[in-house]
């Protein structure tokens, strides 16, 4: 590592692998990670202060503010994914309720603080709907000077999860993504394309469950989880990173490959509603020749990762408290 420690804060929807990116971020030397705010998305907004505070209790680390977010999305209700993350939207592993407890200043405020009072501009990492990141921009538009880019897991340039094209975060709150878009900061989207790609080997997963240090046994079993299982015989516990792999991307951006992109959210009711558009061709088409080039915000979206690299990142960080 070298240079001082980026400044971070993550808004996430805790969530089985958004608590592996909290465990790396929580770990990592180059992250000096500020706050973490919470938003309904994979489970309710306080089943995810209660999963929050719990990695953070299982992982020793210091006390890092933690905000209680939206309820619910702009517009559309609440619409959970706990047949994926489990009843308690964290893999249902019988862990202990946490004794931390959460800031006394709700998600908006604390990011407005944590940001304004850090002294290096922060990278802001929503690993969730972005209801919370929306609701900040609207209200407190001048943390943007302090802000030196948003890396957000969302959105996808091909297949989507939640719908055949939209993916689960931008999904759940198109309006919210549309607002981030136009953020006026650097955007970095760590959508599907490469979230999906990234996994941590069976062999790795075993001795990570094998481990006496709990935030590392923590990571183990969640790695191992498994929403009601399309392949009930499989004995293998290989698990996807996730969100952790918008967070490597952070602490270590040379392991995707990204391109300035023009990208846009389908917020029409129907069938691409939610929908990341990514503009890839490499010349204007018929609609800018004959009614002009839209104005769209450009994103560096990534397009490739390098897999081994970020599991061997994220296994040197979770594994060396
Ligand atoms: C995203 O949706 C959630 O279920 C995951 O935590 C991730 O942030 C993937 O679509
Ligand atoms: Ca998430």
């Amino acid at each position: 590592m070298t240079g001082q420690p980026i400044p971070v804060i993550i808004d996430c929807d805790t969530g089985v692998d958004d608590a592996l990116a909290l465990l790396f971020a929580v770990r990592h030397p180059g992250i000096d990670l500020r706050a973490i705010t919470c938003v309904a998305g994979n489970t309710d907004v306080d089943g995810v202060v209660r999963n929050t505070l719990t990695v953070l209790e299982q992982a020793g680390g210091p006390d890092i503010p933690v905000g209680r977010g939206a309820e619910r999305p702009l517009i559309e209700p609440v619409r959970t994914a706990r047949h994926v993350h489990g009843v308690d939207g964290m893999g249902d592993l019988g862990l202990p309720a946490p004794t931390r407890t959460p800031a006394e200043v709700d998600a908006v405020t604390l990011l407005r603080r944590e940001i304004l009072a850090s002294p290096r501009p922060v990278t802001l990492v929503p690993t969730a709907p972005l209801t919370n990141i929306a609701l900040l921009l609207r209200t407190h538009p001048e943390v943007v000077r302090n802000i030196e880019r948003i890396v957000f897991m969302g959105g996808a340039v091909a297949t989507g999860n939640a719908t055949p094209v939209a993916e689960f975060n931008v999904w759940h709150d198109p309006e919210a993504a549309a607002v981030l878009l136009t953020a006026g900061v650097p955007i970095t989207m760590y959508g599907l394309d490469v979230f999906q790609r990234v996994i941590v080997p069976g062999a790795d997963v075993r001795r990570l469950r094998a481990s006496a240090e709990p935030g590392t046994r923590l990571a183990g079993e969640l790695l191992a989880h498994r929403p009601a299982s399309p392949d009930p015989d499989s004995d293998d516990p290989a698990g996807g990173l996730g969100d952790a792999g918008a967070v490597c991307s952070v602490a270590d951006p040379a392991g995707i490959t990204t391109s300035l992109l023009p990208v846009e959210v389908s917020l029409v009711p129907g069938p691409t509603r939610g929908q990341t558009i990514v503009d890839r061709r490499a010349r204007p088409g018929e609609s800018e020749i004959h009614e002009g080039a839209r104005e769209q915000p450009l994103v560096d979206v990534a397009l490739d990762v390098d897999v081994d690299r970020f599991v061997k990142l994220w296994l040197s960080a979770v594994e060396k408290p």
